[in-house]
């Protein structure tokens, strides 16, 4: 079954009390940052503060994330040696361009499984599309690894590439968040929305939640603690949804006891698409413990 990532609570890794703070908390998955969330002089700090969390802090059933620097760069190799050994559940990759810098990371986690006898892809990966190049490749990036379980929209990078404007809207931004569903949906990964910045618009954060959703995302990077608990909200089903996909459920399984496809509930056409999608309200509202 697909893992439940509703909500990717990210902090600076420099930031012991953040990622004390965000294991107290419900969110599906913590990412501690080691790249654009840290200043260049505390790198050092801060692999060893992520490196110290993974062993020392009980994070409950929270997935364990750790941000790196891009492959390329020139902390790359020590942001890895220090968080490695201690087994993260998995590793988020900003600014993936193309398929080489995935297999690369994965190779590297497989000789490491090798090495301390962990399973085989017991580390996973998330890659952040935030490119004009990662958006041609998204197909290449989504099929790189058998070790990828999403791909997460970094908007404001993709936007600075293009040269867009950012607006409340999103229209600038809305072929790639859109592109990015797709593949996704078509290599079986979750898709993960785009940070919300401001930290004190509920209400505007909840907005481009339900937008995220529209577009098929399965959850949202959220960003302070106060995100958090809307978009838990928002990315599970709602009481109206699991109950009118219930209702659908029923009504499928007693017409199609007696032999009919294509039916009408309250006005509207129900066919096999239309139950799939109910199935799989019920699926996540059930992961989500709802159901
Ligand atoms: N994760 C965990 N805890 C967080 C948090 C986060 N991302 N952001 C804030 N908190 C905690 C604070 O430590 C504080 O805890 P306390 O009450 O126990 O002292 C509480 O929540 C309230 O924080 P607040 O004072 O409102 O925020 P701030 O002004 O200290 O910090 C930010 C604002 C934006 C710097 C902070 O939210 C942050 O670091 N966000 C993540 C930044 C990041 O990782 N960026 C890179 C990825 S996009
Ligand atoms: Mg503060």
């Amino acid at each position: 079954m697909e893992p439940l990532l509703r909500s990717l609570l990210f902090m600076p890794g420099d930031s012991p009390p953040k990622i004390r703070k965000a294991a107290q908390l419900e969110v599906d998955a913590i990412v501690m940052d080691l790249e654009d969330g840290v200043a260049p002089s505390q790198k050092e700090v801060a692999r060893q503060s992520v490196g110290e969390a993974l062993q020392t802090v009980d994070f409950g059933g929270r997935a364990r994330y750790v941000r790196l620097n891009p492959v390329d760069s020139a902390l790359f190799a020590a942001d890895l040696a220090a968080t490695l050994p201690h087994k993260p559940d998995g590793y988020v990759l900003p600014k993936a361009a193309s398929a080489e810098s995935l297999v690369q990371l994965s190779d590297e986690l497989t000789q490491a499984e090798d090495q301390y006898g962990w399973p085989h892809r017991s580390i996973v990966l998330l890659a952040v599309i935030g490119s004009a190049l990662g958006v041609m490749n998204l197909a290449q990036i989504a099929a790189s690894s058998s070790r990828l379980i999403a791909l997460l929209f970094g908007a404001e990078d993709l936007a600075s590439d293009l040269g867009a404007i950012r607006s409340k809207q999103g229209d600038e931004v809305a072929y790639a968040r859109s592109a990015l569903v797709v593949a996704a949906a078509a290599y079986g990964l979750l898709a993960i929305d785009m940070v919300y910045f401001a930290l004190n618009d509920p209400a505007g954060l909840e907005e481009e939640c339900l937008s995220g959703r529209r577009f098929g995302y399965a959850g949202k990077m959220v960003i302070h603690p106060k995100q958090v608990a809307i978009a838990n909200r928002i990315f599970a089903p709602s009481p109206a949804e699991i109950a009118h996909a219930e209702r659908i459920i029923q009504a499928y399984q007693a017409h199609q006891a007696s032999g009919v496809g294509a039916f009408a509930l309250d006005g509207r056409m129900v066919d096999l698409p239309v139950v799939r999608a109910a199935e799989r309200v019920l699926q996540k509202a059930r992961a989500s413990g709802l159901a």
